[in-house]
């Protein structure tokens, strides 16, 4: 007999379309975001949808790793041309972290938080991350490759060691069997929206309300700069172009674009 997960596979497979979006759909592969580059960078329809039951490497930001066990997790990327300037697109991680947090609160009731930039957390652990990459062949509409793996159902068991404390997994704090087709159908609705209002120049309005989900405002927290020089200071949330403000012991105040922050306890 068919269980839930291998109907909503079979539906995606058959049907090939998620409302307005194209699906691919991958039993396995390298990483959904390296396919929907290569297709985006052939002309793939922008909206198209890679989505994969498991992926081999499976990529994370900062070159990190992303566990992707067969059947365990979401692991898919959209294909985006946004009416962006380049300067703007670092913004589209933080918008598409408000999209996870609305869908799986409105589908799952559960009450997630986000670690700026693209860290989703469920209870303080981490749940969800974003993978944003893009190529400028058009400076109007530049290629962008929108990546989101959330863990469904990953036992922590599978989770490396170091990781088994950090991670965890959707299901875990959600009272009813999670439906996956919906979480999904809500996260495309939601990020399609947010790009939208993006293009209208309504970033301001997101940034307020990703405000809602800042788990680090406030708090203690080490920035590794890119060259892994740790800078500790206190968040003081993300400013107008989404650059997270954090203020040191002595109090200067570093705007950061890019780079690890890790919560301290
Ligand atoms: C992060 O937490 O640093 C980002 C993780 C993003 C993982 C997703 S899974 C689907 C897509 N394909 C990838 O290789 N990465 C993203």
């Amino acid at each position: 007999m068919e269980n839930n997960k291998d109907i909503f596979w079979h539906e995606l497979e058959k049907e090939k379309k998620l409302g307005d979006h194209t699906v691919i759909v991958l039993d396995e592969t390298v990483s959904t975001n390296s396919d929907a580059m290569d297709l985006g960078r052939k002309g793939q329809q922008t909206g198209t949808v890679v989505i994969a039951r498991s992926q081999t490497g499976g990529r994370g930001r900062l070159g990190k790793n992303w566990l992707s066990p067969t059947d365990r997790g979401l692991y898919f990327s959209v294909i985006l041309r946004p009416l962006l300037e380049p300067a703007d697109l670092p913004k589209i991680t933080l918008a598409a972290g408000l999209s996870l947090c609305r869908a799986i609160t409105s589908v799952c009731s559960v009450s997630p938080m986000i670690k700026w930039p693209n860290d989703l957390l469920l209870d303080g652990r981490k749940c969800g991350g974003i993978l944003t990459e893009s190529h400028l062949e058009n400076a109007k509409r530049p290629l962008v490759v929108l990546g989101i793996g959330l863990n469904i159902s990953t036992p922590s068991s599978f989770f490396p060691s170091d990781l088994q404390q950090k991670a965890t997994s959707l299901q875990q704090h959600c009272k009813t069997v999670v439906n996956v087709k919906k979480v999904l159908l809500s996260i495309l609705r939601e990020a399609d929206e947010m790009i939208k209002s993006m293009e209208r120049g309504k970033f301001p309005e997101i940034l307020d309300q990703w405000k809602k989900y800042d788990a680090t405002k406030g708090k203690k927290l080490t920035w590794l700069t890119t060259g892994r020089k740790p800078v500790s200071g206190i968040s003081l949330g993300p400013d107008e172009d989404g650059r997270l403000h954090i203020k040191d012991d002595q109090g200067q105040v570093f705007e950061v674009l890019s780079g690890d922050i890790q919560l301290q306890l």
